[in-house]
């Protein structure tokens, strides 16, 4: 909170910053590997010596309010590439006022669960305190509780705001994606004003780009299997499993029941719907 509050005092947005916004565990990690390759693919044209392959996405984009108060990380490239879990009634006024542009990825609600439930259990492993039984945590999920949440709140901050300003905030599914990875490249070039020309479609720009991102790629960097960007925390666990629908093995019938009707309680109405996969 202490560093929230300086971040909200003190971040100056710059009209061309470029935030990638997410709830955690939607696939920020993927969407920041996509957007750094985009934004820098005229400085990075050969793919072998490309910073992604040397760096985890969270060293190139890193989380805003992780920065502060040392401050001393901030990209020094224009456009700033920067990334942030916070929800968008507390981001900072200059980010909300200027031009700057917003990327949020968020992911079917079960989905989200069972990797939020894995990712923070080792997070808590690094504090030394014991795992949540995924009982605790779908109770506390179902309440609001978690780091960042509520969960729709969140996501219906983002969203409400994308329709007021949709040159502002674009609202990226991780589903979508995944069921077509080129469309999406093509559509977040084109948001940020980066977009692809005739000639770089035909060279395969655009699928060199989504190899690169590609989670089996990812995963298999030395920098991802054994380096570290925040404290403690193993690159290796923004890497697990990449499924859609891996939920049905963990939920029981009563917790589908429970969630599902909390999804249409809480997004019922306002347009934001996830098609709810199994695998
Ligand atoms: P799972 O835990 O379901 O495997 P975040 O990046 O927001 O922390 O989200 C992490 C989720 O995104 C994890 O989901 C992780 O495996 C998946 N992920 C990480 N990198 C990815 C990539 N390059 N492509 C697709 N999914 C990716």
């Amino acid at each position: 909170m202490k560093e929230i509050n300086i971040f909200q005092k003190q971040f100056q947005a710059k009209d061309n910053d470029i935030i990638v916004a997410s709830f955690p565990k939607s696939g920020t990690t993927w969407l920041k590997a996509i957007a750094f390759a985009i934004v820098n693919r005229q400085c990075f044209s050969s793919i072998h010596n490309h910073p992604l392959l040397s760096s985890n996405p969270h060293q190139l984009v890193p989380y805003i309010e992780f920065m502060y108060p040392a401050n001393s990380h901030f990209p020094t490239t224009e456009p700033r590439l920067l990334g942030t879990h916070i929800p968008f009634p507390s981001l900072s006024k200059s980010i909300i006022d200027s031009n700057c542009k917003i990327i949020y990825i968020c992911r079917n609600p079960f989905d989200t669960f069972i990797s939020a439930w894995h990712f923070f259990n080792k997070v808590r492993q690094y504090c030394s305190s014991s795992a949540l039984t995924i009982e605790e945590a779908f109770e506390m999920y179902c309440n609001g509780i978690i780091e960042f949440g509520p969960w729709w709140s969140h996501m219906l901050g983002y969203w409400k705001e994308s329709i007021v300003r949709p040159n502002k905030i674009l609202i990226l599914k991780y589903e979508d994606i995944k069921e077509n990875v080129n469309l999406y490249v093509k559509r977040v070039a084109e948001f940020l004003d980066f977009p692809f020309t005739q000639e770089e479609e035909s060279n395969g720009v655009i699928e060199s780009i989504i190899r690169l991102c590609s989670f089996e790629k990812m995963k298999d960097l030395e920098v991802n299997k054994s380096g570290i960007v925040y404290d403690g925390l193993e690159n290796k666990h923004y890497f697990r499993k990449a499924e859609i629908g891996g939920w049905v093995n963990y939920f029981s019938p009563s917790m589908t029941e429970k969630l599902s009707k909390i999804m249409e309680e809480k997004l019922s109405g306002s347009g934001l719907s996830f098609k709810i996969m199994h695998s």
